[in-house]
């Protein structure tokens, strides 16, 4: 059955204003992608309420937006072409909401930055830009929006484009396309414009199929955070399933798991959708129950890993890339909650290498603390060792967030892990754990 359409998600992010909204309702109206009678309704109630049509409110319709004309959460739309499905991802633009940009990038493969012609390049043209080169999100095309405000003057979109391109440029980056565009007039959506002769490049929907889709998350090392274990105890019932999502990877029936940071192994015994055995193997996205050959303990927080493939790393220190939104900076002497894929841990900053603000790319060397809206490089000291990736090897279980209060306040990436005391211990207990051999000798 391999009827699955592939499909790419998709974030559109840009400065407050700029049209992400209003390109996005206009290229589900020009495709037709929208649900029938939907345009007609939202013309019909723009109407009633005396106020002008908002391509805009095609978005706020589909998902309920408290409205000020400006989006607050990230409005999900699903869009397919040709070729493929999309899941695009309408980021809010207000520094505000940093936050619900960042989550809706988080899984992106792709992204559309959008800057206003007339406004030109804006403080969050600039932090957005940063922050998906910092989340791993290297596809990316600028749109250069309302060039009907500029007369679809080519040297207009050309300072545009210079002036950002120079930003990308200090920052690595490097995008795939730039276009210019008007969301609110369609012009290079989804059809080449009379209005800008002088531009001969690909429409929006070319681009869109332009990009590539990640590598299938099957094709990376198997990695399963344990998010619970269930006990059956009913009718003599004993077993144990382990329950979590698959990141990446394929594991099978009768493959030996290696559970971190405990260093437990035991086999795959049965793939479970109580009470049916339903499964041979268990592959990235499934939300998986199993049960074990050898009654092993493993908490939530282990990630399972085959032994045969590239492990994660184990450690209680580790250097990496954080922003930061909460109110109050982030501080040396302060203990928060790190979260990494299912496991929970405290966490102190060790030491702050760098506070880079994310829009001028000033950086502060010496800064002690890491205020909001800010990236920075950090050395993070955990209280007990968990185990995780890096992001070039797997993205998924390298990204964390930071909890205090209760809210997520930051998040980042791990560049490196780093050596800690406990490293000769868990050495030794990960060897106890591998020779470890069945007793003949019963309970
Ligand atoms: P946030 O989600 O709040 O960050 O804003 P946004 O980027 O989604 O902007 P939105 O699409 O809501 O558009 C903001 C305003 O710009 C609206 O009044 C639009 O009508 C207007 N606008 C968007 N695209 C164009 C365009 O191509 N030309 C002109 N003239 N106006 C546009
Ligand atoms: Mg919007």
């Amino acid at each position: 059955m391999n009827t699955v359409r592939p499909r790419l998600r998709l974030v559109v992010v840009g400065h407050v204003d700029h049209g992400k909204s209003t390109i996005l309702g206009r290229l589900l109206a020009d495709t037709g992608s929208l649900p029938e009678g939907k345009l007609e309704q939202v013309r019909a109630s723009c109407q009633r309420h005396a106020r002008p049509f908002e391509y805009a409110f095609l978005l706020d319709a589909l998902k309920d937006e408290r409205s000020q004309g400006i989006t607050i959460d990230g409005a999900r739309v699903f869009f397919s072409t040709a070729s493929r499905d999309y899941l695009i991802v309408d980021a809010p633009g207000h520094i505000e909401f940093l936050k619900n940009m960042v989550t809706g990038a988080t899984r992106a493969e792709a992204a559309m930055l959008v800057i206003d012609a007339a406004e030109g390049v804006q403080e969050n043209s600039r932090r957005h830009g940063y922050l998906l080169g910092l989340l791993g999100i290297s596809q990316v095309a600028v749109l250069v929006n309302k060039m009907d405000l500029i007369d679809y003057d080519e040297d207009g979109y050309r300072r545009t484009v210079a002036e950002y391109s120079t930003f990308l440029k200090g920052i690595g980056a490097q995008p795939m396309a730039f276009v210019p565009v008007s969301g609110r007039e369609g012009d290079n959506l989804t059809v080449a414009p009379a209005a800008m002769p002088w531009y001969q490049g690909p429409t929006v929907l070319d681009l869109l199929d332009a990009f590539e889709g990640s590598r299938p998350r099957t094709d990376l090392p198997f990695r399963m955070p344990v998010q619970d274990v269930y006990k059956f105890t009913a009718d003599g019932d004993d077993r144990r399933i382990v329950v979590g999502t698959v990141e990446t990877g394929t594991a099978a029936v009768g493959d030996e798991l290696l559970f971190l940071p405990s260093g437990k192994r035991s086999h795959l015994k049965t793939v479970e959708a109580f009470p049916r055995v339903v499964a041979e193997s268990i592959s990235a996205g499934h939300a998986a129950g199993v049960t074990l050959e050898e009654q092993i303990y493993v908490p939530r927080g282990e990630i399972a890993v085959l032994p045969s493939e590239s492990r994660p790393e184990v450690t209680t220190r580790f250097r990496a890339n954080v922003f930061w939104l909460g109110r109050d900076p982030l501080v040396r002497d302060r203990e928060y909650v790190l979260k990494l894929g299912t496991s929970r841990t405290t966490a102190r900053v060790e030491a702050v290498q760098r506070v880079i603000d994310a829009s001028t790319l000033a950086v502060d060397d010496a800064a002690a603390a890491v205020a909001r809206h800010a990236v920075a490089e950090v050395t993070l000291k955990l209280s007990r060792a968990i185990a995780f990736d890096l992001q070039e090897t797997v993205p998924e279980t390298s990204r964390f967030v930071i909890v205090d209060g209760y809210e997520i306040r930051g998040g980042g990436v791990v560049l490196e892990a780093l050596h800690d005391e406990q490293a000769w211990v868990r050495e030794r207990v990960l060897l106890r754990n591998a020779k470890w051999e069945p007793s003949a000798i019963p309970p």
